[in-house]
């Protein structure tokens, strides 16, 4: 047995870790060979569920297993570990853009930043998920100077799966059978599903998206606002906002980190622009098609083409991104410098 990863999950007492402890002790994320140890961060507040949730992970039995942490201390939570996956902010309610959290949620980023700076692996890799989750995990790659850049990832993963579903449904074949996708931009109702660079397999053939559901009108049109506005739908539905799909969004985004993604694949993730991609600005997290390579490490995939009708939704989403970044500067310490 390897030695266990040490894995943090933050926001452990709330609705989404409640559904994703349970596939990253299984093996589900990091394999069958794989223990890990568990650091599970919620507020003070809070331990008294979060006992509730460490004793139901015990009595899952799991033997990978290896230990689990609950603390409301981010230097015991963070300390010295593999994996960070932030979870803990306030979700939005019916009416609200992700946007409008950044009042409530950015200063919890810039603190858990600085505590993974401290504490933290330099090695880390930092998974965003908290809304907004891309101006997050860029107000907690500034706070933390000292951990590599690329080392920050948002979760843009359950819009992939949302648009990969929609496609499949549509055309009537499995999920797995519609690949490479893409997210652009924001995980907020400034995104772009882009299928244009897609294939869905039939019989056993790759065919181009467009050419498998045969209604331009409708990829251009509805399938973009459905994806765009489907967390909206789940909270105007649920009343609380997805949480079960948003966990499977983390396990495919957090496997495919740790094992790579097969050739020929690429998944979507938001990372930090170098400048040099697709005319988006530097600096920003914007979610991009990346290649996970074995060591995992990744690249943003080159040299697709881009029409007139993308470019204008990239610019869209990117120009949303700038906005958030502006308005997270005036919740922020003087420090913590965007
Ligand atoms: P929840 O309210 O059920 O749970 C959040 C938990 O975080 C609570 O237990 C809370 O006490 C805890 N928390 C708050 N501040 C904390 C801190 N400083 N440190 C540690 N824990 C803290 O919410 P949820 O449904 O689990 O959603 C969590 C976040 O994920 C929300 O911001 C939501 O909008 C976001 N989300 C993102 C995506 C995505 O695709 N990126 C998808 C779904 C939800
Ligand atoms: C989602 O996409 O479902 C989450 O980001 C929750 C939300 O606020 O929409």
């Amino acid at each position: 047995m390897a030695e266990p990863l040490r894995v943090c999950v933050t926001g452990a007492a709330g609705q989404i870790a409640y559904s994703l402890l349970y596939s990253l002790g299984r093996g589900e994320v990091f394999g069958p060979n794989q223990p890990v140890t568990l650091f599970l961060l919620d507020i003070q507040p809070m331990l008294g569920v979060l006992d509730g949730v460490v004793m139901e992970m015990m009595d899952c039995a799991l033997p990978l297993v290896n230990e689990i942490v609950p603390t409301a201390d981010p230097q015991v939570a963070f300390k010295d570990i593999d994996f960070a996956i932030l979870v803990g902010a306030m979700p939005r309610r019916e009416g609200m853009e992700r946007k409008d959290l950044l009042k409530a949620n950015a200063k919890i980023f810039e603190s858990q930043g600085k505590a993974l700076d401290q504490f933290a692996k330099k090695t880390v890799k930092v998974l965003v998920v908290g809304n907004p989750a891309n101006t997050n995990a860029l107000i907690a790659h500034k706070c933390a100077p000292s951990i590599p850049k690329e080392n920050f990832t948002a979760m843009t993963r359950l819009d992939q799966n949302r648009a990969q579903a929609q496609v499949a449904a549509r055309v009537g074949v499995p999920s797995n059978a519609v690949r490479n996708v893409i997210i652009w931009g924001n995980h907020s109702s400034t995104q772009f599903p882009d299928v244009r660079h897609g294939d869905v397999s039939i019989d056993g053939k790759h065919v181009p998206i467009y050419e498998a559901v045969k209604d331009d009108a409708w990829l251009k049109g509805d399938f973009i606002t459905t994806v765009q506005k489907r967390g909206a739908a789940v909270i105007a539905a649920r009343k609380l906002s997805s949480a079960m799909s948003a966990a499977k969004g983390i396990v495919d985004h957090v496997k495919d980190l740790w094992c790579g993604t097969p050739p020929d694949e690429y998944v979507s993730m938001g990372v930090i622009s170098d400048g040099n991609s697709y005319g988006v600005p530097e600096g920003l997290i914007y979610s991009f098609p990346c290649k996970i390579l074995p060591d995992h490490t990744y690249e943003v995939v080159t040299g697709l083409e881009i029409d007139t009708f993308s470019r204008e939704k990239m610019d869209a989403t990117a120009k949303e991104l700038v906005e958030e970044r502006d308005s997270a500067m005036t919740f922020l310490s003087a420090d913590a410098n965007l």
